[in-house]
């Protein structure tokens, strides 16, 4: 088991953050990280736990407030039938939460499905349980939604997990109600777990998030990982969960939280109480500010790199999922260098140049899936002085490229 995990892929989200590191004044829009403060009712809720001494061990699954508190939201805000407190479990942020369900669903060589493009830990994680993700795309035509004649057709009789991301990181799409309705009727005709990844929930700038769980007997057949990292602007803070009915398999996942860490830093839960009990308004306040920066970084990038990349503002997340025009690579002299998974990739070629000649983070769209190849992904929930930084620095050094 231990060298199996040097098999386990390392997203190049973790590399290139390592290459960040080396870099002087860098725009940082490789990382899915907000630049928002937490908010003061987090703040205030761990200086107390702090001063009260909540510094002990804790029950694996969580402090009882706050997996009331969770199980509360989940029924009003998600409208998912959650009967008992008991069905949470607090996990160490989202990564957690999937890790401990694929573990807890997956045996050696059963199929996951999973978007293409999506979020590389998923697949790796898939893959650490010993499953085997099964990437199937999400079209860029269809406001990057699945074709879902094409998720049934990768069905197979391996196939024991339909995950779900929606809003998707790193594309934005969002699966409608009608998706989510005729994939909960193949989960259940085809007998499949479903596990909804709704680390995006709160953003979402068009149409409506439905968590799938809410649909009429889905949640027995659900289960939905959530994190604090996104909604709250806690990505250092390690708060996530999950609800699951059944009660064996909330066990043995239960038991994988317990030994990956016991329990989940107890003054991060008491802060996540502070954040939950607390007014809701930030979450309203990011996502209208995550709207207005996305439309400024695509309005920029219009003018910074004209005729470079292509695609429209997402409906939902805080990425920019561009299309590199290959025309303009050519033109430019921009020639495809070899990939971390092998081959030739003109999106590794491009972001080691826009990290080199302009400070610029940003995530090659081959890691997202192989189809995906010739997109680049750049965080668009950064501050605006770094968003107009990095455009900036973007349009002077694709303006050098072209007067080479
Ligand atoms: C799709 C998706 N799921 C889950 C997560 C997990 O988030 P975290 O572990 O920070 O809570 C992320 C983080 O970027 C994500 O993009």
């Amino acid at each position: 088991m231990g060298k199996f995990y040097d098999t386990v892929p390392v997203s190049a989200i973790v590399r290139i953050r390592d290459m960040m590191y080396t870099v002087k004044d860098p725009f940082r829009l490789d990382q899915g990280d907000v630049s928002f403060d937490a908010p003061d009712t987090f703040k205030q809720a761990v200086a107390k736990a702090m001063v009260d001494n909540r510094t002990h061990y804790l029950p694996t699954p969580g402090i009882p407030r706050l997996r009331e508190l969770v199980a509360e939201k989940l029924r009003v805000k998600n409208r998912l039938p959650i009967d008992k407190d008991d069905e949470i479990v607090i996990t160490n942020g989202g990564t957690h939460g999937i890790y401990a369900v694929l573990h807890a669903l997956l045996e050696p060589g059963d199929e996951v499905i999973v978007p293409e493009p999506e979020w590389p830990p998923t697949m790796a994680i898939a893959q650490a349980a010993g499953g085997v993700p099964v990437q199937v795309r999400l079209h860029e035509h269809l406001g990057w939604r699945w074709d879902l004649d094409e998720v049934e057709r990768a069905i197979t009789p391996k196939t024991r997990v339909l995950y779900l991301n929606s809003p998707n990181n790193p594309s934005g799409g969002i699966l409608t109600r009608p998706d989510l309705e005729r994939l909960a009727a193949i989960a259940r005709e085809r007998d499949l777990w479903v596990l909804s990844d709704e680390a995006y929930e709160d953003i979402i700038f068009t149409g409506e998030h439905v968590s799938i769980a809410s649909l009429p007997g889905m949640y027995e057949r659900t289960i939905p990982v959530y994190t604090m990292s996104k909604s709250y602007a806690l990505t250092g803070v390690r708060v996530g969960y999950f609800a699951i009915r059944d009660k064996a398999l909330r066990d043995r996942a239960t038991k994988i939280v317990l030994y990956t860490t016991s329990n989940v830093c107890s003054i991060a839960q008491y802060g996540a109480v502070g954040a939950l009990e607390g007014p809701q308004d930030c979450i309203i306040d990011f996502r209208n500010e995550l709207k207005d920066r996305r439309d400024f970084f695509y309005n920029g990038l219009a003018e910074a790199a004209p005729g470079v990349f292509s695609g429209d503002p997402p409906d939902g997340a805080f990425y920019a999922f561009v299309k590199i025009n290959a025309d303009w690579a050519r033109d430019a002299g921009l020639s495809p260098v070899a990939s971390a998974k092998g081959g030739d990739s003109l999106s590794w070629a491009m972001a080691e140049h826009l990290i080199k000649h302009a400070r610029i983070g940003c995530v090659p769209g081959v890691d997202f899936g192989p189809n995906c190849e010739g997109y680049m992904r750049f965080c668009t929930g950064r501050g605006r002085p770094e968003l107009a930084g990095a455009l900036a620095s973007m349009k002077e050094t694709f303006a050098r490229v072209a007067s080479r």
